[in-house]
């Protein structure tokens, strides 16, 4: 069984998803890393150069790919789960969790991390209103997580030891 990530930019996948893969001796995944290292290049210069549509088809590729084997834990990028393709990769061995913040507490943490990552978010992008949006047109898909976890005010530790004890209970 595989451990799968989704939310928001900024809502902690990935540094959430080291954390549980240490302390369960499993694999971390985190496809945009796989996607950056497969094209050479940043997930920035990708949407510059090729487009967002060319970035959505390898990601699918490269999240049905990445669940074919077992016992990962896997950060997905925050577009993912509106796409169905992609829920039919994370269903087919896959408990996925929805690490779910609110659009300030996003936006205070997407501010800390290095600007320009995100070209969704990039230069005048990002404000709250955007993130805001982007949330509500993505909460539907996002709600199909079959565990959804209430970040805000919890530490990553926090959130991580929640997401240990689902997996404990899934017997994972
Ligand atoms: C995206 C989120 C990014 C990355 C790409 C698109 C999105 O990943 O996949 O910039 O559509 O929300 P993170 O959620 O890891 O920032």
């Amino acid at each position: 069984m595989n451990i799968i990530l989704i939310g928001m930019m900024g809502s902690g996948k990935s540094a959430i998803g080291r954390l549980i893969a240490d302390k369960l001796g499993m694999e971390f995944v985190d496809t945009d890393s796989v996607i950056e290292k497969c094209e050479n290049a940043a997930i920035s210069a990708i949407f510059d150069v090729k487009g967002e549509s060319y970035f959505r088809d390898i990601e699918k590729k490269t999240i049905r790919e990445i669940t074919q084997k077992d016992g990962r834990i896997i950060a997905t990028g925050g577009g993912a789960p509106c796409f169905d393709e992609n829920w039919d990769s994370f269903r087919k061995n896959g408990l996925v969790v929805w690490l779910r913040a609110k659009p300030d507490v996003l936006y205070a943490r997407i501010s800390n991390a290095p600007a320009g990552t995100r070209p969704l978010l990039k230069g005048n992008l990002f404000t709250l209103e955007r993130i805001t949006d982007m949330l509500g047109k993505r909460e539907t898909f996002y709600g199909r997580a079959h565990f959804i976890i209430e970040t805000d005010g919890l530490t990553e530790n926090e959130t991580a030891e929640k997401i240990l004890c689902f997996a404990a209970k899934r017997k994972i």
